[in-house]
């Protein structure tokens, strides 16, 4: 199967941004209990992980520098990260090394993934295949990669705060609708050749039911107060007042 332009100009702009996602997946790995997003929510809050994820098979699709994996196989989850950049995947190699926790990390599309049908308990994403893939191909992907009864779980923009960027190079989100949230879903910006794909929840649920999935919670994430990130485009008010995060949680049915 050929790229789409998209898989293509991602992996080029990952490649290019991939030292830039040294430190901040070095901070990750380093941490006992996780936490999600551009704002850290933790764990506890947000509970990403299902119950028991001791000898459960999970894929992360999208894994970036790995430590969505390296917190799972800790807590003893059997795990592959699928990463299409090679820099990224050489980050988490390191990483891999530096905090003792080797699993299997494989260069590939998320959106056609190398494994057998039925094969994972859980597929996880957070701002991996969640926004970097388009979700009509790695949604129905994800489906059949896990087996029945298997978790999806990511965590991504919220169609919310979508509507809120500016396309302008460090824009800030604001409380203006800039752009139409009906029928949103690839996203380029005028400042670098990526692809972002986002959907409003309408149509993320009727996907993910289509794709055989049972909805099993919409989170719109609320940052703790206090809280802090690094990335400059929301501001700190507005992700106290609005949701610029969700997160989906979803079943696979039997087929
Ligand atoms: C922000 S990172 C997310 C991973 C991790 N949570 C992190 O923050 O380091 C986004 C990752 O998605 C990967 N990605 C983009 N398109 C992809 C695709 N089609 N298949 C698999 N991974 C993809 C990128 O290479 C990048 O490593």
């Amino acid at each position: 199967m050929t790229d789409s332009d998209h898989v293509g100009r991602n992996r080029v702009a990952w490649d290019d941004w991939a030292p830039n996602w040294v430190e901040a997946g070095r901070r990750n790995w380093a941490q006992t209990e996780p936490s999600w997003g551009q704002w850290s929510v933790p764990e506890a809050q947000l509970r990403l992980f299902p119950d028991e994820v001791a000898g459960r098979s999970c894929i992360e699709l999208g894994c970036g520098t790995g430590y969505v994996s390296g917190w799972l196989a800790r807590r003893g989850a059997h795990c592959i990260g699928v990463d299409n950049s090679a820099g990224q995947l050489r980050t988490a190699r390191i990483f891999q090394q530096e905090f003792a926790q080797p699993f299997p990390l494989v260069q590939a599309n998320a959106e056609d993934a190398p494994f057998p049908d039925a094969t994972f308990d859980l597929a996880i994403s957070e701002y991996g295949a969640s926004i970097w893939c388009d979700p009509y191909r790695w949604i129905p992907e994800a489906a059949r990669l896990l087996r029945p009864g298997g978790r999806l779980v990511f965590l991504g923009n919220s169609a919310l705060v979508m509507c809120c960027l500016p396309d302008e190079p460090d824009g800030a989100a604001g409380d203006r609708l800039l752009r139409p949230y009906l029928g949103m879903h690839r996203f380029e910006w005028s400042d670098d050749d990526s692809v972002e794909f986002h959907l409003a929840h309408g149509d993320m649920h009727r996907l993910l039911r289509r794709s055989g999935f049972e909805v099993e919670e919409l989170i719109e994430v609320e940052i703790p107060e206090g809280s802090t990130t690094r990335h400059p485009w929301v501001p700190y008010q507005w992700a106290r007042q609005w949701p610029c995060e969700e997160v989906w949680k979803a079943r696979r049915l039997p087929s």
